[in-house]
């Protein structure tokens, strides 16, 4: 496929896919969307890739949605479109997806990275649902992850303000799981995908499956689903590799089946 917005590379088991509209702060267009959801949801498919990193490029991880695109259309135009129904597919993808976010993640690019399964910030990352201030909402989930993430005081304060959090803030905040130094930050997101790349494939998207299912289910039915899993494991090859190892005191060889 010909990507024109963004780059895609894999390193041994990981997939890093870097937005690369750096003259636009990348904001996320049409064409961004279907570009970036293609090219992952072919690493959820290939067998060779474990995780994947997305990350910006410049100034910014995303500066949001694309303003410009969105200026003129009207509301039979974003119905019949199903504007952002795209991202949809983004947040069903199976394989672990990590957000290594530098500089600005506003608006739609704070909900993308709220989309993969956590972020790394670099200390100068900036987060931010500013569109009360173009006379809109969050459109990509955010008001929704937002509040699941920091709770119901800091997303109001946020939405309703606009105002932008820094990386300090968003780690106190648990919006993201570690603050690096801006110029480590995709270093340490591949570093962190490598190691959840040379476990089982299946295994980690299970486990991905299983924490998600926190937020769409109740207690009970979360630890049910979790147990239930947890008892499928023990048809698969990889559990039988990965006990022997501990056993043999030696590394797994998993072969991810
Ligand atoms: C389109 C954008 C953009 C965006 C920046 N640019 N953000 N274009 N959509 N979201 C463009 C600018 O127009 C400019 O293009 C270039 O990128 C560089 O940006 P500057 O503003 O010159 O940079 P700077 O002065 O450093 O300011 C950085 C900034 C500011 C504070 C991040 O760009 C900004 O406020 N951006 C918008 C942030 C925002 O509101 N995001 C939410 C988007 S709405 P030119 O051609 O002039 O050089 C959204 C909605 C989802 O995500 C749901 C709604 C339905």
């Amino acid at each position: 496929t010909e990507y024109t917005n963004i780059l895609v590379e894999k390193r041994g088991r990981v997939g890093l896919v870097t937005l690369n509209r750096p003259e636009a702060l990348n904001a996320l267009d049409k064409a961004t969307m279907d570009q970036l959801v293609a090219a992952v949801t072919a690493m959820d498919a290939d067998p060779g890739v474990g995780a994947v990193v997305v990350t910006g490029s410049g100034k910014a991880f995303a500066a949001g949605a694309d303003i410009k695109e969105m200026a003129s259309q009207g509301y039979m135009d974003m119905y019949a479109a199903d504007w952002f129904r795209g991202w949809e597919d983004f947040t069903r993808l199976r394989i672990p997806v990590i957000a290594a976010v530098s500089g600005f993640a506003l608006g739609g690019g704070c909900e993308l990275a709220m989309m993969c399964d956590f972020i790394i910030a670099g200390d100068n990352a900036k987060f931010g649902q500013p569109e009360i201030n173009l006379g809109v909402l969050p459109g990509m989930g955010g008001s929704q992850r937002l509040t699941r993430a920091v709770g119901k005081a800091k997303a109001m304060d946020m939405i309703l303000t606009g105002r932008f959090i820094g990386a300090e803030e968003a780690e106190r905040s648990g919006l993201v799981s570690r603050v690096v130094p801006a110029e480590d930050v995709v270093e340490e997101a591949l570093k962190a995908a490598e190691v959840i790349a040379s476990k089982s494939k299946p295994v980690a998207m299970l486990a991905k499956e299983a924490v998600n299912a926190a937020f769409e289910t109740g207690l009970a039915q979360g630890v049910l689903f979790e147990r239930r899993i947890f008892h499928s494991l023990f048809a698969s090859e990889d559990q039988k590799e990965g006990m022997a190892a501990f056993s043999e005191k030696r590394q797994p060889e998993f072969n991810h089946r």
